[in-house]
């Protein structure tokens, strides 16, 4: 049998699973505040859902996509990203009345990618999606929100925001037209990915990584001039919306993202400190995606996050309550310990009981898991009404009434 993790996943334990659930916690507690509602899809969907939304010339549907055919012969993928499920959830749940709507979600996402830093085969993203808001005022509050997550996590100074306009259908259609056309000019000097994306997806050659491309790119007509005049608008009061709140941000005109339901406004916020991955939130405006779904034209926004990126940022691990041990003197003080836990669990309090073994191994244990004190409890305690307190930083002992257990370690937790 093989027992390492498959290529790609990991296991969360230990800091890594704290750090996780700190950027989630905090996550949720920023979304919290501008009203958003939590929603869970299933880690699985019809193929089709990702198939018909992605693009078929996206990465992720032509070469990353984990999908079988499950034992009712339907094909099934696990979800690759958030975003298509939501609008899934959003039409198949009847939402439409209940516009407009403000999600957050997150859990584990799959794609087939070859694995490096900051790259999973199974990663995890939390994001958010917006429907039904087509005014420039939610991209503003959209970006913000990440501004302020990003900040709350510890992360200021760490990113940039990188943001452009895909423009509306139209505007996209006549630009694909021209840098096509551009494009095709220069086949020839072309990398081989590049002359392969010509034809099915030539915006991604506008991000390319391969100095060839780069070369030909940088003359290339440039996606600004061939917006319309409502999406200049838009993008302009994005812009402006930006600047009133002081969040500072560069214009990439060959910021494109590879995923076919984008339009209008599109980010990224990027960071030099982790490498080639350097993507720790995107997202963009889906205006389309809901309609071409089968449902009713519905505006949409949004943003995700890999949470293993942002985990590689993040310094400080969440400071945790201390813990306090329960150490019973002998066997027959254990049930009543037991009930001294469970109350002092109740109240909020962490606690760890010092099992078995004599009084010398149960100290021991009291050590191990990390105890700032001991409480010590044996019949004769138990008779009088009293616990012994044992500080294990400095040693010191005393005696406190079990009445005054709650108040007594509350003390100890605002000093430590
Ligand atoms: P995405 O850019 O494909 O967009 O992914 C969002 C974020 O997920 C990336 O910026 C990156 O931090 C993280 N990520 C992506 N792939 C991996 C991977 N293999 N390993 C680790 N982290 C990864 C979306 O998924 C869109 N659904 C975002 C969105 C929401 N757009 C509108 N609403």
């Amino acid at each position: 049998m093989k027992l390492q993790p498959v290529r790609g996943t990991h296991d969360l334990v230990g800091e890594s699973v704290a750090k996780h659930n700190f950027i989630v916690e905090e996550a949720r507690s920023t979304v919290d505040n501008y009203g958003f509602e939590e929603i869970s899809t299933p880690i699985f969907e019809f193929s089709e859902v990702f198939k018909r939304t992605l693009g078929e010339a996206s990465d992720i549907v032509s070469k990353e996509m984990y999908t079988f055919e499950d034992r009712g012969g339907e094909s099934i993928t696990l979800r690759p990203e958030g975003t298509a499920p939501i609008a899934r959830a959003f039409i198949s749940g009847g939402m439409a009345r209940q516009l407009p709507l403000k999600f957050f979600y997150q859990g584990p996402m799959f794609r087939y990618e070859r694995p490096q830093k900051g790259r999973q085969r199974q990663f995890h993203q939390l994001g958010i999606e917006m429907l039904g808001i087509s005014e420039p005022q939610a991209d503003i509050e959209c970006l913000s929100l990440a501004d302020v997550f990003l900040k709350k996590i510890g992360l200021e100074g760490k990113y940039k925001l990188v943001i452009n306009s895909l423009g509306d259908e139209e505007s996209r259609a006549r630009y694909v037209e021209a840098l096509t056309s551009y494009l095709e000019s220069h086949k020839s000097d072309l990398s081989e990915d590049s002359v392969k994306r010509l034809e099915k997806n030539p915006l991604r050659i506008l991000d390319s990584k391969s100095e060839q491309d780069q070369a030909i790119v940088k003359d290339a007509p440039s996606l600004s001039e061939f917006l319309s005049e409502s999406s200049k608008t838009h993008f302009e009061a994005v812009t402006a919306g930006l600047e009133q709140l002081k969040i500072p941000f560069e214009i990439d005109e060959t910021l494109v993202r590879g995923l076919d339901y984008y339009c209008e406004t599109v980010f990224e916020f990027r960071t030099e400190l982790i490498g080639a991955q350097d993507a720790i939130l995107s997202g963009g405006r889906y205006d389309k995606l809901i309609e071409q779904m089968g449902g009713a034209s519905t505006a949409g926004i949004g943003f995700a996050a890999g949470i293993e990126r942002l985990a590689l940022l993040v310094e400080k691990t969440p400071v945790l309550d201390p813990i306090f041990s329960v150490v019973p003197l002998g066997k027959s003080a254990e049930n009543a310990c037991i009930a001294i836990c469970h109350e002092l669990r109740s109240q909020g309090f962490r606690v760890e009981m010092a099992y078995s073994g004599n009084m010398s191994k149960r100290m021991k244990k009291a050590d191990k898991v990390g105890a700032i004190g001991a409480l010590i409890v044996g019949e004769d305690e138990i008779d009088k009404g009293i616990a012994s307190w044992k500080n294990l930083k400095t040693g010191e002992q005393q005696e406190i009434s079990l009445n005054s257990l709650s108040s007594f370690l509350s003390k100890i937790e605002t000093e430590a």
